[in-house]
Formats: C-alpha cells, sequence, structure tokens
C-alpha cells in the first residue's frame, strides 16, 4: 500500500503543485505547517544550491558516504537502506519484486522510499534499473526495438518519443533513474552488446542521444515522468579487442576522442543526469580507475556536473576479481567516480571508504563534490517534495498507445537489403508458409535485457510475435506456419524464414569465433530454398550474421533486428502497409574473418553502412551527411 501521507499525488513538482506545497512541506512521512521552523533544504520553493549547501551542512561523513552507495535489492532491504543512510538502489537485470507486475514494483518502489523518508533527514533514495528498451524487467510493459534497430530507423524524434513513453512506464512503477541510453559506438559485431549500440560510426549514437530528452524532458523533473537518464557506458566500451566484452581498448588518444567521446559530449549537451563508467580499459587502463578520463575530460573538458556512477561492481574489478578492496575504493573515488554500484557489502564500503578518508587518501572535498552531484539530481527530480511513485500512470504501462508506437518504431527500423520482386507481399490469396525458430516467439524477437537479464526464448511477456502480425495483417492469405518449414510445396506462393539469433545479454553474446547461422537456421532455409517456392528471409538478431554464401538463393531479406513486442510492425512491412525505410547503422560483413569493419576502413563488406532498399527499388544513399559530429578536442594525453 502507498504511504497515507504523501501529500503530492505526482513525484514531480509542477509550478502549481510547488505554490501548492509551499504551504504543506513533508518531514518524513508527516505533514508540517509553514508556520513551524523548516530547513531550508525543505522548501522547495528554494534554489537547488542553497538547499543542497542547507542539507549537506546537516550530514555527517557517515550520511554523506551513504550517499554514495547504490546498493542491488537482493542485498538490502528497506530496513538496511534506512539504516546506513544509503543513497540508491537498483534492481540489475531481472531483479523483480515476487510478483512481476507493474503494481507490485511500485509496492517494493515505495517501501524502499517510506525507509528513506523517515530517517532524520529524510533524504530520498535513487532507485535504478536497466530500462533499455521499454520498462523491460517488468511483465507487461512494452518492450521497443533494441537500439541497432533504433539506430537502423535513424530518427531522433522517434527515438525522443520512445524513450518518453518508456520513462512513463518507469515512473508508473516509482522508478526514478534508468541506466539508459547506451551510447557506445559498436566497432567489432562480435561484441555481445553490440544491439545495445545505435551505430558504428559517432553519427547515429550522437544524434540519438535524443533518448536523453526523451527519458528526462527538456529539464529534468519538469513533468511528473522525468526520469533521470545514463549515458554508458564511458569511454570506449565498442572498442575493445576482438570485440570481447570488458576488454581492452587499444586505440590512441585522436581516435577514442573522434570515434567514441561525440556521443557523450552530445548528451552532456542535452544535460544527461548521470554517466555510468565502463568494466573496459583503455590501452591497458581501467575506465574504473582512470581519473585523466573521468575527472579532466568528463567533468572537467566536458563540463559534465551530474553523477557518474561506477558499473554493477566496476570499482571491485580494478583489479580484476569482484569484490573490491579499500585500495579500489580509494582509486575509484578518487578517479571522481560518485555513486559506487554494488552488488553487497554495502557496509564494508562505508566502512573503508570512512577509513580512505579519514586517513587522508581520499580527500573530503572529493566526497562532497560526490554528495553535492546526487543531491542536486535529487532535488532537481522533486524527490524531496514527492518521493513515492505516481500511481495514476499505472493504467499506461503497455497500454494501446505505447504498443502503437513500438509498432511504429519497428515499422521505421526494418532495412531491406534484398528484394527482386517479391517483396512486398500481396496480402490477399494463396498460401504463405512462415518457418524459422524466431517467427513465433516473443523472447527471441525481443533479446537480451527482457524480463530477465539474459532473456530468453518463449512467451516471456506479452506482445504480439511476427507470426501474430502476419496473421493479422494478411487475413486474406492462408498462413501455414511450421517451425523448420516441413510440408513446404508449389502449392505455395512465397515462404517467410523469420531466422537469427536467440538471446543474450553482454559477454555472454560475445562471439570471438564468429557470426554464423546456428544449424537449426541453415536446415530451414536449406528445406524452403529446394522447394523452389519464392523465399523471403527475415533476420532478427542484434547485428549482422555471415549469409554471403547463403544470399544468393533468397528472394528476399529485410534485416528485423530485435523487434521487441510488437513483432506486427514487421508483418506491416512485408505486406507493404508500410514501405522500408530503415538503413545499416552497421556495415554487414561479407565473412566475420573481417571484423571490425566499419564505414570508411577500406573494406568491402555485403552490404555497407547505410545500405538500405525502398519498394521502388531505389538504393538508397550509402551515407548521406548524417549531420554536423562536433570535431574532437586535440588530445590532452
Ligand atoms: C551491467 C551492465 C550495465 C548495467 C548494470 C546494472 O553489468 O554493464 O550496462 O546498467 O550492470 O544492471
Amino acid at each position: 500500500m502507498p504511504p497515507s501521507s504523501s501529500v503530492l499525488r505526482y513525484r514531480r513538482t509542477t509550478p502549481m503543485a510547488a505554490a501548492g506545497a509551499a504551504a504543506l512541506l513533508v518531514l518524513g512521512s508527516t505533514p508540517v505547517h509553514a508556520e513551524e521552523a523548516a530547513p531550508i533544504y525543505r522548501d522547495s520553493l528554494r534554489a537547488v544550491d542553497e538547499r543542497v549547501d542547507d542539507l549537506m551542512s546537516r550530514m555527517s561523513l557517515n550520511d554523506k558516504i551513504g550517499q554514495m552507495v547504490q546498493i542491488e535489492r537482493g542485498a538490502a532491504d528497506a530496513g538496511a537502506v534506512g539504516d546506513h543512510r544509503l543513497g540508491a538502489v537498483l534492481s540489475a537485470g531481472g531483479s523483480t519484486p515476487d510478483t512481476n507486475s507493474p503494481e507490485a514494483w511500485a509496492d517494493m518502489y515505495d517501501g524502499y522510499q517510506r525507509a528513506a523518508v523517515e530517517t532524520p533527514l529524510g533524504i530520498p533514495i535513487l532507485y535504478g534499473v536497466d530500462a533499455v528498451h521499454g520498462h523491460n524487467n517488468v511483465r507487461g510493459a512494452t518492450i521497443f526495438p533494441h537500439n541497432i534497430g533504433l539506430g537502423a530507423a535513424g530518427d531522433p524524434e522517434l527515438v525522443r518519443r520512445v524513450a518518453e513513453a518508456t520513462g512513463v512506464e518507469i515512473a508508473a512503477t516509482g522508478i526514478d533513474w534508468t541506466f539508459a541510453p547506451c551510447v557506445c559506438v559498436a566497432r567489432d559485431d562480435r561484441w555481445g552488446r553490440t544491439y545495445e549500440s545505435f551505430g558504428e560510426t559517432p553519427d547515429l549514437p550522437s544524434q540519438l542521444t535524443s533518448a536523453v530528452t526523451g527519458f528526462q524532458g527538456e529539464t529534468l523533473g519538469d513533468s511528473p515522468t522525468s526520469v533521470l537518464a545514463t549515458a554508458k557506458h564511458y569511454l570506449g566500451d565498442g572498442a575493445t579487442e576482438e570485440g570481447r566484452d570488458r576488454g581492452d581498448a587499444v586505440v590512441d588518444e585522436e581516435e577514442l576522442r573522434a570515434v567514441h567521446l561525440p556521443p557523450f559530449r552530445a548528451a552532456v549537451e542535452r544535460g544527461v543526469g548521470s554517466v555510468m563508467i565502463s568494466y573496459s580499459s583503455w590501452n591497458g587502463t581501467k575506465a574504473h580507475a582512470d581519473r585523466y578520463l573521468i575527472t579532466d575530460v568528463l567533468k572537467e573538458e566536458l563540463g559534465f556536473t551530474g553523477i557518474v556512477v561506477s558499473d554493477y561492481d566496476g570499482v571491485g574489478r580494478i583489479s580484476g576479481n569482484r569484490d573490491f578492496t579499500p585500495e579500489e575504493v580509494r582509486t575509484g573515488v578518487n578517479a571522481g567516480i560518485d555513486m559506487i554500484m554494488l552488488s553487497k557489502n554495502h557496509a564494508r564500503f562505508i566502512s573503508d571508504l570512512r577509513v580512505e578518508v579519514e586517513a587522508g587518501r581520499v580527500p573530503r572535498e572529493r566526497v562532497d563534490d560526490a554528495v553535492r552531484r546526487i543531491l542536486t539530481k535529487k532535488f532537481e527530480l522533486g524527490l524531496f517534495e514527492a518521493p513515492y511513485a505516481d500511481r495514476d500512470l499505472l493504467a499506461q504501462v503497455g497500454g494501446d498507445a505505447h504498443r502503437e508506437l513500438a509498432r511504429e518504431a519497428v515499422r521505421a527500423s526494418q532495412v531491406l537489403l534484398e528484394n527482386d520482386g517479391v517483396l512486398p507481399l500481396a496480402p490477399e490469396g494463396g498460401k504463405v508458409m512462415v518457418a524459422g525458430k524466431n517467427a513465433d516467439d516473443i523472447g527471441n524477437q525481443s533479446g537480451g535485457w527482457t524480463i530477465s537479464w539474459q532473456g530468453s526464448s518463449g512467451e516471456t511477456t506479452d506482445g504480439t510475435t511476427i507470426l501474430d502480425g502476419i496473421r493479422e495483417v494478411a487475413q486474406g492469405t492462408e498462413i501455414v506456419h511450421d517451425r523448420e518449414g516441413r510440408g513446404i510445396d508449389d502449392s505455395f506462393r512465397a515462404a517467410i524464414a523469420v531466422v537469427g539469433e536467440t538471446p543474450y545479454a553482454e559477454y555472454e553474446g560475445d562471439r570471438p569465433d564468429g557470426l554464423v547461422l546456428d544449424d537449426e537456421d541453415r536446415a530451414t532455409l536449406t528445406r524452403l530454398a529446394d522447394s523452389g517456392v519464392p523465399v523471403v528471409v527475415v533476420m532478427v538478431s542484434g547485428r549482422p550474421l555471415e549469409i554471403a554464401d547463403e544470399v544468393g538463393d533468397w528472394n528476399g531479406l529485410v534485416a528485423a533486428w530485435l523487434p521487441g513486442s510488437e513483432g506486427a510492425g514487421v508483418a506491416d512491412v512485408l505486406f507493404g502497409r508500410s514501405a522500408p525505410t530503415g538503413r545499416l547503422p552497421v556495415t554487414w560483413m561479407r565473412t566475420s574473418d573481417q571484423q571490425p569493419i566499419n564505414e570508411g576502413d577500406g573494406q568491402e563488406g555485403l552490404y555497407p553502412y547505410g545500405a538500405g532498399l525502398s519498394y521502388d527499388g531505389a538504393e538508397r544513399p550509402a551515407t548521406e551527411e548524417a549531420g554536423e559530429v562536433p570535431s574532437p578536442l586535440p588530445a590532452q594525453r
């Protein structure tokens, strides 16, 4: 049950609400009247800086250090969060309340928040999740295309709208922080996080930082559904050797600045409220230990004033294993990390950092800088005035409007790569075979970071499979579904093979040995091709796969990426309700041996960056000017 005493329905103050709130202030869970002495930090009409100064003047060292900790929900209940004055909680991928429903999420959030608000200073928590393609941990939430598909759509306003809708669904559950967008630049498609990238050049990730505005609004906290966004992972996670996740980006500073820094600069210019540090290294230095990149470049050169948050146990991984040591605590905090994300051991972290501060190895000014950044975002989000979930928003979670937007995004992300005239398919008449392991599997079409960290095959959440969509769009056609394509013969006018990858996330998706079709897909494709029936291949994958030896047997090829819960958007394009407009956000290799392969590197792939056909057969220009990308500043090191 939500607390009975939250004064404002909305979790964010609007000007009217703020005026109304001036008369009533929330101290803990008991409203008091303005005539009683109220500290400056409790007055929502005072400037944020004043409120931060006043609050910090009341905080002990332990209060301050507690604010620098973000703990996984499984390691700390609400009582621990209150007792240790922790600054934030998170749900790691798939870490859901026992009942995975929007209402249960709101109850969980409010429970943690109530414990925080009822501490003596009443500092609310931030609660972070990986809402990276919709509020994707929550069953029933709208699942949007993963970033690589949005990169193929290449539409900053569409991406802003997707993020805005996602923000509504996040806020409905109380959550106030998403670890998105990933603005990584994927350079080697063997990387298991390629699908989290908007593209292989700095152009698309820079332009699509419009997601930040979608999540936060033009100004953080300017609406009841504004949530804190995160540009991640800083810096160079997509540049590692052989695409090894959490590996070493062996590039010179000029390339790091020209290719990987621009999207972060764009995100900072949009006012992104947090930046997450990468597990990876740059020329052998762990990003979590890199004071030059974090403090000198991000905070000083780019002028980032938000929260620098570590990745999950990222500080403990500075030395390689997962658990942190006092030396790693000192190194990460002194490098410029403001909030440390932990799977467990929050109490030991607090005591370790306190020892480092009292010994003078971590300056108190560094702690104050971190806490100032954290409190500033909490005030800007309006959490002190309205800390609890706004349950009026729950009806929009997975609602028709968001699902229609997701379907629009799926349509826009489809890239037509081959077409001998077989497409668009007529929606009326005859028989069409639908085959392939990804035709009728919402888990596969959603990919990783869906309900669970890795995602999984099967009916993992609510939505429409690609087969469901085909049946809806081609009601005048007899649709025959067989996963292996068995029964195909010349009585069919066409066969659609929906193939590709099954879900994975992070290093579980690394394929250093190559990106090939699996045996099941090969067998299905061979069976269909041998029948002589025209074959349309729909590739549901997080990245290009090796198809050069097979594509000659296909009459049509559409890259569908990882469309999410609204598979009907794929059918809209296959049957001509919408023309394909997507363009490749990554070069499609001829063979995996070409990896890394990127625009302008002199290699010739199967399809170039920017490729994409339309139904009038026109080849879209390979790379139109994708808009001004800020030139890199001169190398500093
Ligand atoms: C991870 C990921 C990061 C995510 C974090 C919290 O391991 O690298 O992208 O935001 O954990 O789930």
